[in-house]
């Protein structure tokens, strides 16, 4: 079990959302742990690993790399790889309620067969070079089983866990349960991660009390990783414009084509300008952009 020495301020992982320089950014801006989107270990068996943009990790802060999937021939192989090495934790996805994943026996699905999750998660605590943790759901299908299913994680020997208190049927609407995070922080022995809702120093505060280790920030830090900043109450490195051009400069590096870069970047730049004064109109002016000139014109602007 793996003690925090100070409370922990995340950023969640977000597929097709924290690649490598967003991540580098929350760091900067004072996220003490980063976690990248889930990989899928069965891809990562059948392609080349070093290649693989998902991995790539330069950020100042705790590194998590997060897999879904079930094939323990495939989590045996994968994770020989060196390229671990360059991570703290390695974390398992069981609480993605996307059907085409659900569909598959992952994300979520790992909630609805105790015993099978419990092979798998034993797998990927010996295969690990570093120590695994596990974020999941209140369960799936009508039954809430996340202090049985959080208490089968510890016994696998994981590090630390995450609960995103809603089901998955719930998907992101609706309140999180409050009160499931105190029931199971009280359940088990291992750290315990806030993931839900987090936006404000009142909500971090509340996560603290209850015997939380930390918090992880997914919505709230889109477009915006000030955030991170303004809850540990610190100024922020650098301006929202610099924070823009930093993205898009490392992104340059991570896309093969113009054409794959601006049609990514402008979801971010999206999220960026919504703070902004007419905003409106600038994301309906993003929404037709097809080239790089197009939107270095418009952070030119700013
Ligand atoms: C666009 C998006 C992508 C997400 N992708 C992942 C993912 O890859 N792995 C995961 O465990 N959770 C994923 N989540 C869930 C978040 O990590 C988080 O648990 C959830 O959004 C609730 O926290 P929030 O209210 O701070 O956003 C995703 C959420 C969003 C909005």
């Amino acid at each position: 079990m793996r003690k925090f020495k100070k409370f922990i301020y995340a950023l969640a992982p977000m597929a097709g959302v924290t690649d490598f320089a967003f991540r580098k950014i929350c760091a900067d801006f004072g996220a003490d742990m980063v976690v990248t989107e889930m990989v899928s270990i069965k891809a990562l068996d059948y392609k080349s690993i070093k290649t693989n943009n998902l991995l790539r990790e330069e950020s100042n802060a705790l590194r998590v790399c997060q897999f879904f999937g079930h094939d323990v021939a495939s989590i045996n192989r994968v994770l020989k790889n060196e390229i671990f090495k360059n991570f703290d934790f390695i974390d398992f996805n069981c609480g993605c309620p996307a059907p085409k994943i659900v569909k598959n026996a992952d994300g979520s699905a790992m909630m609805k067969n105790l015993d099978r999750a419990r092979e798998i998660i034993s797998a990927l605590v010996k295969a690990s070079p570093k120590p695994v943790s596990v974020k999941f759901r209140l369960g799936i299908d009508g039954n809430q089983n996340y202090i049985e299913f959080a208490k089968m994680c510890e016994e696998c020997g994981v590090s630390f866990l995450t609960l995103h208190a809603r089901t998955r049927e719930q998907g992101y609407a609706g309140e999180v349960d409050k009160a499931a995070y105190k029931k199971l922080v009280n359940s088990v022995n291992v750290p315990v991660f806030w993931s839900g809702d987090i936006k404000t120093k009142q909500d971090v505060e509340f996560a603290k009390q209850i015997g939380c280790a930390g918090v992880m920030i997914g919505r709230a830090a889109l477009g915006n990783p000030e955030i991170f900043s303004t809850l540990k109450g610190k100024k922020p490195p650098y301006s929202k414009k610099q924070t823009i051009i930093n993205h898009l400069d490392m992104l340059k590096t991570l896309f093969k084509t113009e054409r794959t870069l601006v049609a990514y970047f402008k979801k971010h730049l999206m999220w960026y300008v919504r703070s902004t004064k007419n905003a409106t109109l600038i994301k309906q002016k993003i929404l037709e952009f097809t080239t790089l000139k197009q939107i270095e014109d418009l952070i030119e602007e700013m």
